[in-house]
């Protein structure tokens, strides 16, 4: 039976810069990172913006970074947690330039900051358009360099185990599905680390790629650990409208920094009907301001307008976004750009402390399926890259103690999933996946909740999802339903006591 001292879910940025530090500064340890798909299929790889730092300290400031942070979150962010995460920024940013990603600078050769929406500052440390990218190519290849590092593609993990001892429950192995061999293995472990990313998959339209399905918020529930401010989830306001694809495609925030207007079908800016910031104040406003913008005037969207904009900067500044309007016939330096909100960050997830501890022992969780208390109702734009380094950063630290408390236990356990279906067959979930998104869309977006009905449905759909499959068989898309149902009925139920939310 496998065994290993630390066990990784995900891999995305928290994940791999926390197998990096803890690798580097414990070879002795065992480290082990499964991911469901190829390991560049995440989120981070997704993200255009860049990082928040304040890299400047004349024009700039951690108050303002912190002031900004706190208005976006709408007075429900965790300050000592928000100071925490901004003062460490410099040093984590130094980190990841040491490990190799390369962030743009301008011709006098200083950092070129770009602005975002609710940032007073220009603060926004940025790869062109595709930091993200740069990020998740640099940690990558890294990983697959460090001795003490086992990187396991098409490994998805299902079940986290748990054992109590003296009263206390600890995790203490998980139940995983081998993709490449069709098999079920148990592996032991130390300590679990999540990093499994948001469940933007449970809205019609969303930026997020198809395996952001909850996976770590749905285990993690079910293994008895506190989940937190699901009810928070953040809509980005410029994805790009393109019929029923999912997911949308991102037009970064920073488009708006560098100067972009949005306006409606008559050609009017109107963002400052709701927000004298306009078009730069933060997403939960303008994605709001959209969404009654296209109610009222029953459209299926708004547009960006980036043609008075510098055109050979703006190619410069965002080659990719460029090149993927230009693939689908837009220019969008003569072109207006339709655009929808979209879901696209979880602002809640698994409660952890400041070192990224959940509520059971053992299992940490970090990046976006972790609810620090650093967003609030709201996150800040490109403050997510900077969470995930900060309690990557925190948790490595920690989890020395943990380690060293530990001691593996000689019970062996038997998988409790005993057959496979080796056929996998997809396309009734894509149905049944199809109604949970169109449930929990309009579910968010009304104002009156009917929680009773939704759930009822959620059981329906449970039922419907159990009757594709035999008795004691799993297959994947029957794993990614099941926690998506699950997410999304935590969302269901903390949704409740609010009676506004973020969208
Ligand atoms: C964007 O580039 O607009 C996304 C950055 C973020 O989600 O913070």
């Amino acid at each position: 039976m496998p065994k290993t001292d630390i066990l990784i879910v995900g891999s995305g940025i928290s994940g791999l810069f926390f197998a990096i530090k803890t690798a580097r500064k414990r070879p002795d340890l065992s480290i082990c990172i499964m991911t469901k798909e190829k390991a560049n299929n995440t989120n981070t790889q997704l993200a255009q913006g860049g990082i928040a730092v304040v890299t400047n300290q004349l024009k700039d400031s951690f108050e303002q970074h912190i002031k900004d942070t706190l208005k976006s979150g709408a007075g429900l962010c965790d300050e000592e947690i928000v100071k925490m995460v901004i003062q460490q920024a410099p040093e984590r940013l130094e980190e990841l330039i040491e490990l190799g990603a390369i962030f743009d600078k301008n011709k006098e050769g200083q950092w070129d900051l770009g602005l975002e929406g609710g940032h007073s500052q220009h603060r926004i440390l940025h790869h062109k358009d595709s930091s993200g990218l740069e990020i998740e190519k640099k940690l990558l290849s890294i990983i697959t360099q460090t001795a003490n590092i086992e990187l396991l593609e098409n490994h998805q993990v299902i079940e986290l185990n748990t054992e109590t001892k003296r009263n206390e429950v600890n995790c203490t192995g998980a139940f995983f599905y081998d993709k490449n061999n069709n098999a079920i293995k148990y592996i032991r472990t130390r300590a679990i680390v999540l990093s499994t990313g948001g469940c933007g998959q449970l809205f019609e339209n969303t930026t997020n790629p198809a395996i952001a399905t909850g996976d770590g918020i749905a285990m993690a529930a079910r293994a008895g650990v506190e989940i937190k401010d699901m009810q928070y989830m953040q809509f980005h306001p410029t994805a790009l409208a393109s019929g029923n694809k999912n997911p949308l495609f991102l037009i970064s925030e920073a488009v708006r920094g560098f100067g972009a207007y949005i306006i409606n079908d008559e050609h009017k800016r109107f963002l400052f009907k709701y927000d004298l910031r306009g078009e730069l104040a933060t997403r939960d406003i303008v994605s709001r301001a959209i969404s009654i913008e296209m109610l009222e005037t029953q459209k299926k969207h708004v547009y960006l307008d980036c043609r008075h904009l510098d055109q050979d900067d703006f190619f410069k500044h965002f080659p990719s976004i460029s090149a993927h309007c230009n693939a689908i016939g837009l220019y969008p330096e003569k072109d207006l750009v339709p655009i929808v909100p979209a879901a696209h960050y979880q602002c809640g997830g698994i409660k952890v402390d400041r070192n990224g501890v959940t509520t059971i022992k053992n299992l940490y969780a970090i990046g976006e399926c972790a609810r620090t208390g650093l967003h609030g109702k709201n996150r800040l734009a490109s403050n997510s890259l900077l969470e995930a380094l900060v309690f990557a950063h925190q948790a490595s630290n920690n989890i020395d103690k943990t380690i060293a408390a530990f001691i593996f236990s000689s019970k062996i356990l038997l998988p409790k999933f005993s057959t496979v279906n080796i056929k996998n067959n997809y396309e009734p979930y894509q149905i049944l996946k199809k109604e949970l998104q169109k449930l929990i869309t309009s579910f968010y977006a009304s104002d009156e909740h009917d929680t009773h009905l939704a759930m009822l449905k959620i059981k329906m759909l449970k039922n419907e999802a159990e009757n594709l499959i035999d008795k004691n068989e799993i297959t994947i898309p029957f794993i990614d339903f099941s926690n998506m149902l699950t997410t999304a009925l935590i969302i269901i139920k903390q949704c409740q006591p609010e009676k506004e939310h973020s969208y």
